[in-house]
């Protein structure tokens, strides 16, 4: 059984793994600083990162429903390893380094259909859907002493799913996946996303460090100047957190508003929501790599894969409720629009911002406590994972506080669907 000491890279003590390099980050949100430029267009900061946050942490690979089809395989690069995910004879999620245990030939080039074996193409051993090594032609006869095949099954990765999500962390020290996302399991049980299914998928390839995407989808200040339609919607003053212990940031806007622009309402609402999630939408960044979208009829998911300090690969799904599988194709087209102008106005700004810090001599602004509190915590999980610190962050004490200028919301999630 290989461990996660092996699979991870040792990393080098930095400046990055000390305090001192966080010190704006630390202070209270009040007083506290954005990031330095370095953490957006830094070679070395990126490939820091990669080790220090997305080898040690629940980083989702795609949605469930990739794997529905019998024997499907997806292949996905987390912190520079290629994985193999797929599910074994009776359906259990499994994944796999792909690379074979003979002489470490890569066994998937991309997602696939596979029969009970997975095949390397070089010397044809196989291995079955659990990862156990069942096929070496030739070998034993050609003779070989003290080879045992249970010896040289496929490594394991820790995989599972999360609400509608597929997940993988390559370190065994990392708590659960339930433990990592705290209390957002509960906040979201009376979606039941994991019965929702996915409808289109998209992918773009923006020009910018995957945080200042994360960041920008955290903040509502851009809003009324950034997305004039989506503000219209998505009204600044109907901004609440959202946001108990765990490894996210969320806010949701409570009611969402349909008197200047209904198209986002296009679609029925699922079935069985309660009054909370049927008035609200909920914008909630998982950490490190996911930004949920959810409204009442439909579910807007962009999954970050970092590619290069400046590049960013983003996937983007919309998903339906059970209750409402199919629809129009007009309704849903509305949507779907809606959303793509809303994501084009994004990457635009972010891409702007990618250009500002890589020009030089930006030094950290401050952050607005009352529109930017969700990017304070989301520096310091980062701070966290650099430094070697495994806490889990807290939450608001109760989602009908007015927080720092917002108010009270009006209908706020309970902990019950009611
Ligand atoms: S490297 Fe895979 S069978 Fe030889
Ligand atoms: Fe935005």
């Amino acid at each position: 059984m290989t461990t996660s000491t092996e699979i991870l890279h040792a990393v080098p003590e930095s400046r990055w793994t000390t305090e001192e390099a966080w010190v704006g980050t630390r202070r209270p949100v009040h007083e506290a600083h954005a990031l330095p430029a370095d953490c957006y267009v830094d070679d070395a900061f990126f490939a820091q990162e990669q080790e220090r946050v997305f080898a040690t942490s629940w980083v989702c690979v795609g949605l469930h429903d990739e794997l529905d089809a019998p024997g499907s395989a997806i292949v996905r690069t987390v912190a520079g390893r290629s994985v193999i995910l797929t599910r074994n004879a009776d359906g259990q999620l499994r994944g796999f380094l792909n690379a074979c245990r003979h002489r470490g030939t890569q066994l998937l080039e991309d997602d696939c259909t596979l029969g009970s074996t997975i095949r390397c193409p070089y010397h044809r051993w196989g291995y079955d859907r659990d990862g156990t090594l069942v096929a070496t032609p030739k070998f034993a006869e050609a003779g070989v002493d003290g080879f045992d095949p249970t010896d040289y099954g496929l490594h394991p990765v820790r995989v599972d799913t999360w609400q509608c999500f597929l997940v993988i962390c390559l370190s065994d020290e990392t708590p659960p996946v339930s433990e990592w996302f705290g209390d957002l399991d509960a906040r979201l049980a009376g979606y039941r996303l994991a019965d929702w299914r996915s409808h289109l998928t998209e992918t773009f390839e923006i020009g910018s460090n995957w945080k200042l995407i994360s960041e920008n989808f955290q903040e509502y200040y851009h809003l009324p100047w950034v997305h004039p339609e989506l503000s219209k919607v998505s009204r600044v003053q109907d901004h609440y957190r959202y946001q108990g212990a765990g490894m996210y940031c969320g806010q949701t806007t409570t009611p969402m508003s349909n008197d200047e622009r209904g198209d986002w309402a296009a679609m029925p609402p699922a079935e069985g929501l309660g009054h909370s999630d049927l008035a609200s939408g909920r914008f909630i960044a998982l950490f490190p790599n996911v930004l949920l979208s959810l409204l009442p009829n439909h579910v807007f998911v962009m999954r970050l894969e970092p590619i290069a300090p400046g590049v960013t690969r983003e996937t983007g799904t919309w998903l339906l409720p059970p209750s409402n599988p199919h629809v129009a194709d007009a309704d849903f087209a509305t949507t779907r629009d809606f959303w793509l102008d809303v994501n084009g106005e994004d990457i635009e700004i972010v891409q702007r911002g990618q250009k500002g810090l890589s020009s030089g001599g930006y030094t950290p602004g401050r952050l607005s406590p009352r529109f930017e509190e969700p990017l304070h915590r989301f520096h310091n999980m980062l701070a966290d994972r650099f430094t070697g610190s495994t806490r889990i962050p807290d939450g608001d004490e109760s989602d009908d506080q007015p927080l720092y200028g917002t108010g009270v919301n009006p209908l706020p999630w309970r902990g019950v669907d009611v």
